[in-house]
């Protein structure tokens, strides 16, 4: 697996052809317009100033079949590897969450499917009890622990990677605040869920905050979501761009 690199064959690799591709299909005007809303378009794949500033490794795009997950039905449910925004995350955990602010050093941060580790790195920054990500393939964990060498000696939390299928993960006791940035398709994210739920009513603690917030919010997820009325849908972030709407989910024991 190359995990830096773009998807081999993406047409981007000829951009040319693909101007003159769209001129054909669409007239000189209508391409020159989808090629400017392009070019000036946020693109996370390039986006590597948060490894620049730290000297790590968060960046680039691994693509579905490339990564490296045993089992197909697994592998076909995950979604491809590519790191949130730094500034998306610390506004995830700035924002008052159903018009709550969090502290964090009352909360354990989890990011379910972590990849190389940014997001779970740029909560670190902030004094959770502890940051965790979990990632089912062992490459980009590896990637992830080297990363936690270097961040966590300026980290506010201590930060563990776990190279683990979501869906065994055993959730850690307390206030939980739950990333997830679209990491795996519906079959999956139920089954993810389902298991939350029934470790929730079996640990029965009542006094504790389990918030939900779901980076590029999909009609997808959003169903799957409204099968478990214990979350509670509590708000939608809008973006100008898409892909980094928001939900906000909050356990509420029925
Ligand atoms: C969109 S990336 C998210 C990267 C990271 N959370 C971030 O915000 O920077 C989705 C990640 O989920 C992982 N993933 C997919 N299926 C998984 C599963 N069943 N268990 C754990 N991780 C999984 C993929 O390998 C991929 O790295």
């Amino acid at each position: 697996m190359s995990s830096s690199s773009k998807p081999s064959g993406s047409p981007w690799d000829k951009p040319w052809d693909v101007f003159r591709e769209s001129v054909r299909e669409l007239g000189f005007f209508m391409a020159l317009r989808y090629l400017l809303i392009y070019a000036l378009s946020y693109k996370p794949v390039d986006d590597d100033s948060y490894d620049r500033i730290n000297g790590t490794d968060t960046s680039g795009i691994v693509p579905t079949r490339n990564l490296d997950i045993a089992d197909d039905y697994t592998r076909w449910q995950a979604n491809l590897f590519l790191a949130s925004p730094a500034r998306i995350t610390r506004y995830m955990i700035d924002a008052p969450l159903n018009g709550v602010a969090i502290d964090p050093s009352e909360y354990t941060f989890v990011d379910y499917g972590s990849g190389k580790g940014r997001s779970t790195l740029v909560a670190a920054e902030y004094p959770f009890k502890a940051v965790v990500g979990v990632e089912i393939s062992s490459e980009l964990t590896a990637t992830a622990l080297k990363n936690r060498e270097i961040m966590q000696p300026k980290a506010a939390a201590p930060i563990e990677f776990i190279c683990a299928d979501a869906r065994s993960y055993q959730l850690p006791d307390g206030n939980l605040f739950l990333h997830m940035y679209h990491p795996f398709g519906q079959d999956i994210l139920r089954e993810v869920l389902a298991s939350m739920r029934s470790q929730l009513l079996e640990q029965g603690e009542t006094k504790r905050r389990i918030v939900v917030p779901y980076l590029f919010s999909v009609a997808m997820a959003k169903a799957v979501f409204h099968e478990f009325p214990e979350f509670v849908r509590v708000h939608d972030v809008f973006c100008m761009n898409p892909q980094y709407r928001w939900t906000l989910y909050e356990w509420q024991e029925m």
